[in-house]
């Protein structure tokens, strides 16, 4: 819910004067000082702005307060400078009316920082993008490069504004900025030549060369030092809280980003040193024949700088500071300057320098902010002119005067603005309105600006008068001719009531302004509004060999020679002044008035008499009384309606119909006096702020009892809502508890029903198994009687029967041997008696007969191997059928023979030979059967490496592998060629073939082996042959049974040789040299994945491990 506020709220003293209650000076300060102690320095007059210098950075501009007061209606929020901003922002962009806002004050009151509060608000809340944003920037980086120009340190404010400022700020019809334009006006150019003590120059020459680089300060041909010009004055250069250096960075930004190029820059700088130059330019006089001074220059050094610095002929310059050339009627005459002369044309070219410099940089400005499109253009004007200036040791000069004569003539606007807006108002709303009588300051503005004879044309009729002029004249001038007028004074007038005014010297005219009097001092009055160049010193200029010097001084141009005296400065100013008036009448204007709390720029002081004066020149009581004259107060009805409803009970809390209806209830029923207020069209207007107040008062009341109200629902509410979350929670309990305790009786009540169940269903289930049981029973017995019954009925049948059949097969039986003998008794004599043998005889013969063929159609396979062979059909042919299987064997077998080879039948013969000795005898035998006997497994004939060995034995071979001899001392082998010839068994080498051991044939006594799968054998030699000196050979092979049948062979067919015998034993002695060593065959696991491992277990004994025979 949006919360309406109001600038009644929390209000500190009164936030609007008009509210101010009794109205006097005294209260209207009271309540100014009261909120300045209090940091709220902005109050307001109706629409007007009263702002008070808090001379310290407070935090009310901040982006948040921005924000707050964006879009805000005026009254809404407590006074603020953004509130107007925004208002006239907001009125700018949606009701399409141009703006102007018109900042016064007096100098140091906080004009300047109000006008960038301004724009920086605007800046702020309207359009944004690239391009927008450009000229925002360029329009607010514009504030500093003027600053730095046209302001400067004076007693009252150290950045006073030197010249006066206007500036059109230009939006588009969506209230995006396009541009903008600036006015200037009469820059306090006296400032460039002289400073009053405690002052400064304008802050570009100090930042120039406090900021500069070296190299451009030697470019410009300066010194850092302030002391080394003149026109510096030395006793303020510095200030506190100025840092020139920074600042002077800060314009060169600004300078860059407004627009300006590299070379511009450039000349502008150039320009400034050469003013300082040309204050170091100093005169000495000098008499000549004819008795008249001349002036010469002191010191050309300087000159010199200045004119390489604009490109000027040193000559042409030094000519122009010695001589005037005044033309008159086709004339020219010239004339010596003395010292005083030459120096015054000195400060005026510095002056006008200067100040055309000024103007060059607002031009320039300009053209860099200008609006690019061409399309109608809503305009925002913001207006900071110098305030109202009074020296109060009546030092006022022309400059006070012209100043003065702006801040009067902004006056005159601002009441005629003021009270035309008030009573356009009353108009517009219908409200009966009656003149109210104020002072009009236009008298005032009539002595200054009348044509025939306001003090501007006397002083200009006076300029242009031939003849001696000289400031005297100009005030016996005025003094004839305003004599009369009520707001002119003078000692000299004819006007004899101020004849014996001692406050008022002789030289002076006092104007009572309307914001005082101001005693004016005539003395160079004439000059200043003459503004004269010498002729001679602005074509010496125009010379320069420099652009920007030369577009400065276009009436230097020979070529362009114009005798008529340019305008005077009084004439100049009054015209911009007018365009300005003219310029503002237009746009709805937007007031802030600046005070100035102290002249100490002290911050929390108020100096009472200081402000009572501002509060006076300013009008500001007058003000008051103009908008209290007719109305006090005023509010739509709407917001009014809002803020007071609570008070009436037919309004409160919903007003359904027209607004305007519900606040004509609200006064009625709080009986306000009809005279106290009116009915407007969208607007009700309260005379007196006593009714607003009572208004307030009553709506305070009203709120506390309101807020007691809502206190009161509000903790009802809260406690009721408290007791129903809780009775909710009791019942949410209750019903948790409920159904765990119903839950839990129902448990117990099912478990007890489930018990019962299960009794009476086990004993209904019993009862009928019992019948069941009992029906089963009756029913097998039944069956088991019936069964007996049956069972004996059957058997009874069954042995009758039988009884039967057997009486039946008797009789059978009888009567077939009855009919047998019958029968045989009948054939007996057709039969022979040996009949029965022949009968046997024949079946015998027939059952052979059928054997043999049955035989040989099942005959089994030539294969000696094949066991198959019929079964014998009768039990009487057992032994014929054994005898015919083996007679059939022994004649397959010899067919099988007499096909053989006699190399096979060698072969045969070996394997035969084999089976004799070892058949079951070693273990090995059988895995040999099925491998033939190579004999050479060496190839030894034919393999070139055994060629040698080959040579060695004379004998055939019969016999060629590698054998493992065992060594004794540790059980391992070495492999040996094992050799058999029909004489000797020879072992060698198996690498290189060389013979190791020869033993002939007949010095073999025995060979032994073990039972075991294992390929050991000992070849035992005779004892005291040649051969066995070296002992037993214990060898192993894979072809063990081979070796052994072969060895075994070559015994039994050779003549001379006995045959050797093998001895097959699992424990044999084998002679090793001396010792004989028991070589032991055990089954076990041999290690080391060997199928036969030998060991050496002592000295006598070798263990070999066989695994075991499956
Ligand atoms: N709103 C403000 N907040 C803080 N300081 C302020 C404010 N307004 C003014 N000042 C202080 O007061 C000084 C003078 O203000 P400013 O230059 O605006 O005065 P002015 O009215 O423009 O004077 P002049 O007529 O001499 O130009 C500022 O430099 C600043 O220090
Ligand atoms: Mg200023």
């Amino acid at each position: 819910m949006e919360v309406k506020t109001s600038l009644l709220d929390n209000m500190i003293g009164v936030g609007d004067m008009v509210l101010l209650e009794p109205l006097s000076e005294d209260s209207f300060l009271e309540n100014l000082q009261k909120r300045f102690d209090h940091n709220e320095i902005y109050t307001y007059i109706g629409s007007v702005v009263i702002s008070m210098n808090p001379y310290r950075s407070l935090p009310i501009f901040t982006p948040d307060k921005v924000e707050e007061y964006r879009n805000r209606n005026f009254y809404e929020l407590s006074p603020h400078i953004y509130a107007l901003a925004d208002e006239a922002y907001r009125s700018l962009r949606d009701q399409d009316k141009d703006q102007c806002i018109l900042i016064t004050g007096e100098s140091g009151a906080g004009k300047t920082e109000a006008s960038k509060l301004v724009m920086s608000y605007v800046a702020a809340v309207c359009g944004k993008g690239q391009e927008v944003n450009k000229v925002k920037e360029q329009l607010l980086q514009s504030n500093p490069v003027l600053e730095a120009f046209g302001n400067a340190k004076t007693v009252r404010n150290d950045n006073s504004s030197r010249f006066g400022k206007y500036m059109d700020i230009e939006f588009d019809f969506k209230g995006d900025p396009l541009g903008g334009v600036i006015s200037n006006y009469l820059l306090e150019k006296s400032r460039v030549v002289k400073q009053p003590r405690g002052e400064r120059n304008f802050h570009v020459f100090y930042q120039l060369l406090s900021g500069a680089s070296d190299d451009t300060l030697r470019k410009l041909k300066l010194d850092r030092d302030f002391s080394k010009y003149n026109y510096l004055s030395l006793d303020s250069a510095a200030v506190n809280g100025l840092d020139d250096a920074a600042n002077f960075r800060t314009v060169r930004n600004a300078m860059q980003i407004v627009g300006f190029m590299e070379d511009e820059v450039q000349s502008v700088l150039e320009l400034v040193a050469a003013v300082l130059k040309l204050g170091n330019i100093e005169f000495k006089p000098e008499s000549r024949c004819n008795g008249t001074d001349e002036s010469r220059i002191k010191d050309k050094n300087d000159l010199k700088e200045m004119c390489e610095l604009l490109g000027i002929e040193q000559s042409v310059l030094e000519r122009a500071f010695s001589y005037r050339t005044v033309e008159a009627k086709m004339e020219k005459v010239s004339t010596t300057l003395n010292v005083a002369q030459a120096y015054y044309a000195r400060d005026a070219l510095a002056k006008n320098l200067y100040s055309r410099l000024f103007s060059w940089l607002v031009t320039r400005i300009n053209e860099s902010i200008k609006a690019q499109t061409k399309t109608r253009h809503k305009v925002m004007g913001v207006l900071d002119i110098y305030g109202f200036e009074i020296f109060e040791d009546g030092d006022n000069s022309f400059e006070q005067f012209i100043i003065n004569y702006c801040n009067e003539k902004l006056q005159q606007i601002f009441i005629e603005l003021t009270l035309r807006e008030e009573q356009e108002e009353y108009v517009r709303e219908g409200i009966e309105w009656t003149n109210i009588e104020y002072f009009n300051n236009a008298i005032i503005c009539d002595l200054i600006e009348n044509n025939q004879n306001g003090i501007l044309a006397m002083l200009d009729e006076e300029c242009l008068r031939p003849g001696t002029v000289t400031d005297e004249t100009f005030l016996d001038k005025l003094n004839t001719v305003c004599a009369e007028h009520q707001h002119f004074e003078s000692r000299l007038s004819k006007n004899s009531k101020f004849l014996t005014d001692h406050s008022l010297p002789h030289n002076c005219f006092r104007i009572q302004h309307y914001a005082g009097k101001v005693l004016y001092r005539v003395e160079g009055f004439v000059d200043k509004n003459n503004d004269l160049l010498y002729r001679d010193l602005s074509q010496a200029m125009y010379k320069a060999n420099h652009s920007l010097i030369k577009q400065l001084f276009p009436e230097g141009n020979p070529a362009k020679v114009n005798l008529k005296r340019p305008p005077t400065a009084g004439f100049q100013f009054r015209a911009s002044v007018g365009t300005l008036m003219k310029n503002l009448q237009t746009k709805n204007p937007n007031y802030i008035r600046c005070i100035k709390p102290n002249d100490k720029k002290a911050s929390h002081i108020f100096t009472d008499s200081l402000v009572r004066h501002q509060v006076r020149y300013l009008g500001l009581m007058e003000n008051v009384r103009v908008r209290r004259a007719g109305y006090a107060f005023r509010q739509a009805y709407e917001p009014c309606l809002e803020r007071y409803k609570m008070l009436c009970k037919r309004t409160w809390p919903h007003w359904r119909g027209p607004a305007r209806e519900g606040v004509e209830v609200l006064m009625t029923d709080l009986q306000v006096p009809a005279e106290e207020f009116s009915y407007g069209r969208s607007k009700i207007f309260i005379r007196n702020p006593r009714t607003l107040f009572f208004l307030e008062e009553r709506r305070r009341q009203c709120l506390e009892d309101l807020a007691t109200l809502i206190q009161k629902i509000y903790r009802g509410w809260k406690c009721r809502t408290q007791f129903l979350l809780l009775k909710k929670s009791q019942v949410t309990v209750a019903a948790w508890y409920r159904r765990y305790a119903q839950q839990k009786k129902y448990k117990r009540i099912k478990s007890a029903t489930t018990v019962v169940q299960s009794y009476t269903r086990g004993w209904q289930a019993r009862k009928l198994l019992r019948e069941l049981k009992y029906q089963k029973r009756c029913e097998e017995a039944v069956t088991t009687i019936a069964a007996f019954w049956h069972g004996t009925q059957a058997r009874r049948e069954l042995r009758r029967l039988k009884e039967e059949a057997r009486r039946k097969h008797a009789v059978a039986v009888i009567w077939a041997y009855w009919q047998g003998l019958k029968v045989r008794r009948e054939y007996r004599k057709f039969f022979r008696a040996n009949a029965g043998k022949k009968i046997y005889d024949f079946t015998i013969q027939r059952i052979i007969q059928k054997y043999f063929l049955n035989l040989k159609s099942t005959m089994p396979s030539m294969s000696p191997i094949d066991k198959n062979w019929p079964t014998r059909p009768y039990l009487f042919l057992d032994g014929v059928h054994t005898d015919l299987r083996r007679i059939f064997h022994l004649w397959r077998c010899k067919k099988y023979r007499s096909q053989f080879t006699e190399e096979k039948k060698a072969v045969y013969e070996e394997k035969l030979e084999a089976s004799e000795i070892f058949k079951d005898k070693k273990a090995l035998y059988p895995s040999s059967v099925s491998q033939p006997f190579k004999g050479d497994y060496l190839e030894i004939s034919k393999n070139p490496k055994y060629q040698k060995l080959n040579s060695a034995v004379d004998e055939k071979v019969l016999l060629a592998d590698v054998v493992n001899k065992i060594n004794r001392a540790n059980g391992k082998g070495t492999a040996r060629i094992f050799l058999l010839t029909k004489k000797s068994v020879v072992l060698a080498d198996q690498k290189t073939g060389q013979v190791k051991a020869s033993v002939p044939l007949p010095d073999l006594s025995s060979v032994s082996v073990s039972t075991q799968t294992d390929g050991f054998f000992a070849l035992r030699l005779k004892e005291g042959s040649a051969s066995a000196v070296k002992g037993d050979f214990l060898l192993s092979s894979e072809h063990l049974i081979e070796i052994i049948t072969k060895l075994h062979r070559v015994g039994a067919t050779t003549a001379d040789m006995e045959q050797l015998n093998v001895d097959i034993s699992d424990e044999f002695l084998v002679q090793f040299k001396q010792d004989k060593v028991c070589v032991k065959f055990i089954q076990g696991v041999p290690k080391n994945g060997n199928s036969v491992s030998c060991k050496r277990k002592n000295n006598r004994l070798l263990e070999v491990s066989v695994p075991t025979t499956p």
